[in-house]
């Protein structure tokens, strides 16, 4: 599969962002903790959904799609090991982890595989679990965790790891007693956790900040319609195409305090925008400056806009810098880049960017969803034609981007190869 793109376009229009990726794997998993029917909605069509619902399927949980919602049955749940293939599939899929325990008090996972970004392990949910009472072991490619109960702990992350505090977060929920987790991440997608995981009849306070309390309770009642949140990456996405190619485009159904760190960059860069409600009005660049971007945990600068940036930068007048301190390998855009005319080299965790005036179309592949993203940006900016392999990797994270971009007027298309 490929995407062609005939650059350079001016975009226009509005574009709908869908709801978010990072928020359905979590509550899709979280589903799994609750009795009778969930309905889940606002659920965008992609790849990595249909994987966490071959997962449900798997420990035969029902779940089926209605036009943006999904509804999940657990009433013939019953336990099972989350296979190899799946966990190859989706990291994700160890989110199933917390669930399963607090459900079951036993749960057999394959160790989740790396991926093209990190070698992304799980030692911290492991070590948290433990905090609860699991007997954690692990095998060649295999982890097996058991707990006869579970109990409140005090647990402190050392790293503020997105997944592990929704793991612990939802293995803690059935637990008796109080658990606090410490040094907790504040991502938005986790505050839409504790809001759906509310609903159901948990007791959970403190999403967003450092510190995050859940009161042990006897069981959860799947709530009958959870709207989860837009998704803040694609709709950040979507603000740097129109900072980069736009004549003037609207980014509609965005939560722009979930993007403040992207637009305090964009706004530093010389661009200009107007927040309107739960839209993002992007106006047409003078030329923009080059900044230096540093990823961090939320609230800072978002480590999955991080590629996004960069393609920014490479058209910016002068010398940036790109520092990534969340993930150990997440600059596979830069070389395709380069062979699209941008001045970019990898320096440790750091790239360094030199603004062109121009980028060029070229074969390129996408070494991952965010790279691939990257490289579509620099598609629409590129003089002539780019065709990009692996669009697989970008439909992961990305429901119908080519239609929506065709929809602010870009010529790009998919071709079957
Ligand atoms: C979530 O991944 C997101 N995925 C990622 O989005 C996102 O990049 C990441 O958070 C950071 O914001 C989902 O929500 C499904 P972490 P997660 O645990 O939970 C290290 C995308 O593009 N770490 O916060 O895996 C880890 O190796 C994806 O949509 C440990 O060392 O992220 C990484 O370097 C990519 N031990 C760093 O922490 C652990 O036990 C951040 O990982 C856990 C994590």
């Amino acid at each position: 599969m490929r995407l062609v793109i005939k650059g350079p376009n001016r975009l226009q229009g509005r574009v709908e962002v869908s709801g978010s990726k990072n928020a359905v794997l979590p509550i899709l998993a979280a589903s799994l903790l609750c009795d009778g029917t969930t309905v889940v909605e606002g659920v965008p069509r992609l790849k990595d959904v249909a994987v966490m619902c071959g997962v449900l399927q798997h420990l035969s949980a029902k779940s089926t799609w209605k036009k943006d919602s999904i509804q999940v049955d657990t009433a013939q749940i019953r336990l099972e090991e989350v296979s190899e293939d799946l966990m190859r599939r989706m990291r994700a899929s160890c989110l199933v982890l917390g669930p399963l325990l607090a459900r079951f008090g036993r749960v057999r996972i394959s160790q989740p595989g790396g991926c093209n970004i990190g070698s992304r392990p799980i030692d911290l949910h492991l070590k948290g679990l433990r905090l609860l009472g699991a007997e954690i072991k692990e095998r060649s490619g295999y982890i097996m965790a058991e707990a006869r109960k579970l109990t409140g702990a005090e647990i402190h992350l050392d790293f503020p790891s997105v997944g592990a505090t929704e793991n612990l977060m939802m293995a803690a929920v059935f637990a008796s007693g109080t658990t606090v987790i410490g040094n907790a991440a504040k991502e938005p997608e986790i505050v839409d956790l504790q809001n759906f995981l509310n609903r159901a009849g948990a007791k959970i306070r403190g999403a967003g900040t450092q510190t995050i309390r859940i009161d042990g309770v006897k069981s959860l009642h799947g709530p009958m319609g959870h709207r989860v949140i837009p998704d803040r990456i694609e709709g950040g996405t979507h603000v740097v195409a129109a900072a980069l190619a736009g004549e003037e485009v609207i980014v509609e159904n965005i939560i722009p305090e979930h993007v403040g760190p992207l637009l305090a960059k964009l706004r530093e860069a010389g661009v200009a925008f107007a927040i309107e409600g739960d839209a993002i009005r992007v106006l047409r660049q003078a030329e923009p400056k080059a900044v230096d971007i540093r990823t961090m945990p939320y609230p800072g600068f978002p480590t999955d806009l991080q590629p996004l940036m960069c393609v920014f930068l490479t058209v910016a007048k002068g010398t940036s810098v790109v520092t990534e301190t969340v993930f150990e390998n997440r600059f596979k855009h830069a070389g395709e880049l380069s062979r699209m005319g941008a001045d970019i080299r990898v320096e440790g965790r750091s790239v360094i960017i030199r603004g062109v005036r121009q980028l060029s179309g070229a074969h390129v592949v996408a070494p991952d969803l965010r790279a691939g993203a990257a490289l579509v940006l620099a598609g629409l900016i590129s003089e002539n034609s780019t065709v990009i392999e692996n669009v697989e990797h970008i439909d992961r994270g990305y429901e119908d981007l080519e239609r929506k971009y065709q929809g602010l007027g870009a010529l790009i298309e998919r071709v079957v190869s």
